[in-house]
């Protein structure tokens, strides 16, 4: 089915609506302070529940009116129909000719039947292939699956990068509590010799199994990080006197050593992996929207079936609220349009996520993938340019180390930076310091930052506590900079799942306002087609190094001359 050329958002009527709504406000005064104490309802006008997270939008820079103007956009640019074309496999990644089914990834099995998409049961195939990567993980978790010696695996090393990386390592970090097995993960994704280098280093060969991550399996850093690492494998197996140096002792320990996750089985073959131990993906899962595939494969083993399928639920959730739930009181709607109503209307660059969880350390790392590679876009899905500003930046760290780095920028510098605050009620690690409960002090500062930075301090406050006049203008913060809350009860499989959907959904509502193809990345392309023809020029090949630039020249003579 083709799709139509996408809505110029700006020339629909919502668009005339809120930037006439942004007027209102400008003129009336943007303030919170005063918007707080005119409307006693505003807290509950703009909070919802999606799953089982909660969303605080009352300290965001609207109206509840606001709302409705969201809803208006939302309909105009025909956002309904996106959902609807994604979630049945319109091919709606069109530069790609392909579709965009992550949501198939995590739908029960009672839905088996129901999505067949270029003559594929998509559900039926995503059962089967879990239910492989499920028997894998139960074998490798029980020791049954040993490495060639007979030992137990107790470390996975995956080999991957980009959406194939972000998504298993943000994941691994976030869950680490569930971890059950006596067996943890790392993750090698640059081709930086010294990421394989410092990631091997202490391991023990007879226990480590690798999985090689490629959705292409024609990834140049993916595939030398495994060439490295199945040398390093085999060379140290070797010396520990654990296989000798035969071909059939070496075919052997790789076979027991390494596994593969790609939709390319062939290229997996070629590499050497036995095809049994391949785990397999389709085209229409985007790298970046891969982590709940057999990408996650890593994630299976190390917290094991149940808690994977935990995880699938909690993305499941968020697909089923967001694409049911009315425009006007929908969460992820109003997210992704808040974040259009920031970059296009109010004019920001820079987005920022702060995790108030420290196992969330990566999320802002993942969503850069997510978010950047999906939106980061100047031409339409037709072809033709777009007609406002696209992708903001995500960026972020884990609450409160951020606060102690940049947020000073946030609170008082000429930039306005809206922000996710995320956090959770319960923690599993409860600590007492004396009387003070640890968490709560954690807790507090989540809440006193969205507090400062949407209601501030005035030149009279900070007058009021004998602060000499001088200083008083470094010390005021004007406050009306906008945050949203995202409340949960505790990190958990299916509460990760909720709010990578969440991030996943908010982008696709963002790309559809803009009309671009949140689906492929052209622009990762010419980087790599030109490292191929430069890397010659480093060191060897003369010709390839008068062919270049004159920085790329000069560069590489400082280079030849400092080796
Ligand atoms: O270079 C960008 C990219 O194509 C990402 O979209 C993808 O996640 C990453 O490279 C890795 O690709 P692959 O999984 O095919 O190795």
């Amino acid at each position: 089915m083709a799709i139509n050329p996408p809505v110029d958002a700006t020339t629909t009527q919502a668009w005339k609506a809120l930037d006439e709504h942004l007027s209102a406000l400008r003129a009336e005064g943007i303030n919170l302070k005063q918007w707080f104490a005119d409307d006693a309802d505003r807290v509950d006008a703009l909070s919802f529940d999606a799953g089982d997270l909660h969303f605080d939008f009352s300290k965001n820079l609207i109206k509840p009116q606001t709302l409705a103007l969201f809803a208006d956009l939302a309909k105009q640019v025909k956002l309904d129909e996106r959902i609807n074309q994604q979630y049945t496999g319109v091919h709606i990644n069109n530069t790609e000719d392909r579709a965009v089914l992550h949501t198939a990834l995590r739908r029960p099995a009672s839905d088996e039947g129901k999505y067949i998409v270029d003559g594929q049961d998509v559900v039926k195939d995503v059962r089967e292939t879990l239910d492989r990567i499920y028997a894998f993980a139960n074998r490798v978790r029980s020791g049954e699956w040993t490495g060639v010696s007979g030992k137990k695996i107790e470390t996975v090393v995956n080999i991957g990068i980009g959406g194939s990386d972000l998504g298993p390592v943000m994941v691994y970090e976030a869950l680490k509590p569930y971890a059950d097995a006596g067996i943890s993960a790392r993750y090698v994704s640059n081709i930086d010799p010294n990421d394989l280098a410092e990631k091997t280093k202490g391991l023990d060969p007879e226990t480590t199994l690798f999985i090689v991550v490629s959705k292409t399996f024609t990834t140049l850093e993916t595939l030398t990080n495994a060439r490295c690492a199945r040398t390093w494998l085999l060379d140290a197996l070797q010396a520990n006197g654990a296989i000798d140096g035969s071909e059939a002792a070496r075919k052997d320990a790789v076979a027991k050593h390494f596994v593969a996750v790609s939709t390319n089985l062939e290229k997996v073959a070629e590499f050497g992996i036995d095809p049994n131990n391949a785990f397999g993906f389709w085209n229409w899962v985007g790298g970046r929207y891969s982590v709940d595939s057999a990408v996650g494969t890593s994630l299976a083993v190390v917290f094991g079936p149940e808690r994977f399928e935990e995880f699938l639920q909690g993305f499941h959730a968020i697909d089923e609220y967001f694409a049911t739930t009315p425009f006007e009181k929908n969460a992820v709607v109003i997210m992704g349009m808040l974040n259009v109503w920031y970059r296009n209307f109010f004019k920001v660059a820079s987005h920022a996520v702060l995790p108030y969880d420290q196992y969330l350390h990566r999320f802002p790392a993942y969503l850069q993938q997510l978010t950047m590679e999906s939106n980061g876009k100047s031409v339409r899905w037709d072809g033709t340019p777009v007609t406002t500003d696209t992708g903001e930046i995500f960026w972020g760290e884990p609450g409160t180390n951020g606060q102690h780095a940049f947020y000073q920028l946030i609170h008082q510098g000429t930039q306005l930076i809206p922000a996710d605050f995320i956090a959770f009620v319960n923690t599993p690690n409860p600590t007492k310091d004396g009387d003070q409960d640890v968490h709560e002090l954690f807790l507090g500062n989540y809440l006193a930052q969205t507090k400062a930075l949407a209601f501030g301090k005035t030149a009279d406050e900070v007058r009021a506590e004998g602060t000499p006049e001088e200083i008083v203008p470094a010390r005021v913060f004007e406050g009306n900079r906008p945050t949203t809350s995202i409340l949960g009860d505790a990190l958990t499989p299916f509460s990760l799942g909720e709010l990578i959907a969440l991030y996943e959904h908010v982008t696709l509502v963002e790309g559809t306002v803009w009309g671009v193809d949140s689906y492929d990345q052209w622009g990762v392309e010419l980087g790599k087609q030109l490292a191929k023809q430069i890397t010659p020029a480093i060191s060897q090949d003369d010709d390839a190094l008068a062919a270049q630039d004159a920085s790329t020249q000069s560069l590489i003579q400082f280079y030849r001359a400092h080796r």
